[in-house]
């Protein structure tokens, strides 16, 4: 199994989640950050971290965001790694919990 990023991170960033993981699996895009599948070793660590509360397990993701279990996948072998915390992105408390941020992606 491993562990997803959905939604939620988007147009937010925090990266709170970077400094738990054990294995530096983390991935990040302009307005996202990603998983990479094959190296996450499913420690739970990040998920309680994201103050977006963005990351889920593979099989607790919600409905409808399904489909970041194939983005994860795929961006994290494209993206480079992220292994610091960094300062959110600059609107990102006023962006956390809004719906529809995936037309915002940039890949
Ligand atoms: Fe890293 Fe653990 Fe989160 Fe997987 S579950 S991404 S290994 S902190
Ligand atoms: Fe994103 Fe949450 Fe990490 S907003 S960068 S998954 S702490």
């Amino acid at each position: 199994m491993t562990f997803v990023v959905t939604e939620n991170c988007i147009k937010c960033k925090f990266t709170d989640c970077v400094d738990v993981c054990p294995v530096d699996c983390f991935h990040e895009g302009p307005n996202f950050l990603v998983i990479d599948p094959d190296e996450c070793i499913d420690c739970t660590l990040c998920e309680p971290e994201c103050p977006a509360e963005a990351i889920f397990a593979e099989d607790e993701v919600p409905e409808g965001m399904e489909n970041f279990i194939e983005l994860n996948a795929e961006l994290s072998q494209k993206w480079p790694s992220i292994t610091e915390v960094k300062d959110p992105l600059p609107d990102a408390d006023e962006w956390n919990g809004k719906s529809g941020k995936l037309q915002y992606l940039e890949k």
